[in-house]
């Protein structure tokens, strides 16, 4: 292989496809259509974006929203530098001005009137007006806004308007299928297939307890971290309580059962 080839390589992040997603985001971003990712956490989406970002050579810039970020932290304001108020461009403004991939993770969590600041930007026009210069501004070809949300944590309050939702292509993502997870895990981590395979088989177990006793099960980010602490030569049962149990829940006899679960499992 050429040397270049190689090291363009490099620098994309594994990412192990579910389906056909890569095709799909490719294609939208071909068409200059938003994208929408939903699914757990820790199943893939940050790693994907990441992945396609490198593939189809786009900056990156991910935004990780909270129920703080006001459009305003997103779009930029006027600070005092100097008794001099100067603007100063948020990260979605600058990305608009550059052209490639802004991410706004977890974006049901943001205010409301962010997506009054997405909305010009995912129909054909493609603009961001700011109100507060009296710019608008024109997203170039190869600028793509990518969200995602988790519609695991069922709230009235944090779902998005059919509004929003309807200007996106949507890709669906969950916990990969037994065989490529292991496989996932075994690359992440370093730890032998065998014995990624056999916490893939305990996830799968904890994560039938969703919606029972917990409310979500264990994430592939999860078990790439229990297997990433056994290849560094921690103990099985101590590595499942510090990744497989305690970050799952609070209530003590929770834990206890999933200590017992994860005995009848591996044995
Ligand atoms: N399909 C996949 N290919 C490669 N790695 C994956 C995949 N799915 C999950 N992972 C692993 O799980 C970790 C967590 O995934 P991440 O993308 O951060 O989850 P999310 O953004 O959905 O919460 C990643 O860092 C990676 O190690
Ligand atoms: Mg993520």
């Amino acid at each position: 292989m050429h040397l270049a080839a190689v090291a363009a390589h490099k620098e994309v992040p594994f990412y192990q496809p579910q389906g056909r997603e890569c095709e799909i985001f490719e294609a939208a971003f071909r068409r200059r259509l938003p994208v929408l990712l939903k699914g757990p956490t820790g199943c893939g989406k940050t790693r994907f974006v990441a992945h396609m970002a490198a593939k189809l050579n786009l900056p990156l810039d991910t935004i990780a929203c909270h129920d703080d970020l006001a459009a305003a932290d997103l779009t930029g304001r006027y600070l005092i530098k100097n008794d001099e108020t100067v603007w100063s461009d948020g990260p979605l403004t600058r990305a608009v001005r550059r052209g490639g991939i802004c991410y706004l993770d977890e974006v049901v969590e943001a205010r409301k009137d962010v997506t009054v600041v997405l909305h010009p930007l995912t129909d054909d026009r493609r603009i961001l007006p700011l109100d507060r210069t009296g710019e608008t501004l024109h997203a170039p070809d190869d600028f793509m806004l990518v969200i995602s949300y988790n519609p695991g944590y069922q709230s009235v309050l944090k779902t998005l308007k059919p509004s929003t939702r309807q200007r996106f292509v949507a890709i669906s993502f969950d916990y990969p299928n037994a065989e490529a997870e292991t496989e996932i895990v075994a690359r992440e981590s370093g730890l032998a297939a065998g014995a990624c395979a056999q916490l893939v088989r305990l996830a799968g177990r904890l994560r039938a307890l969703k919606g029972q006793d917990l409310e979500e099960g264990a994430s592939t980010r999860l078990l790439v971290a229990c297997a990433s602490l056994m290849a560094d030569g921690m103990k099985r049962d101590e590595a499942i309580e510090a990744t497989l149990i305690e970050p799952l829940t609070d209530d003590f006899d929770v834990r206890a059962g999933l200590r017992d679960l994860a005995q009848v499992t591996l044995g």
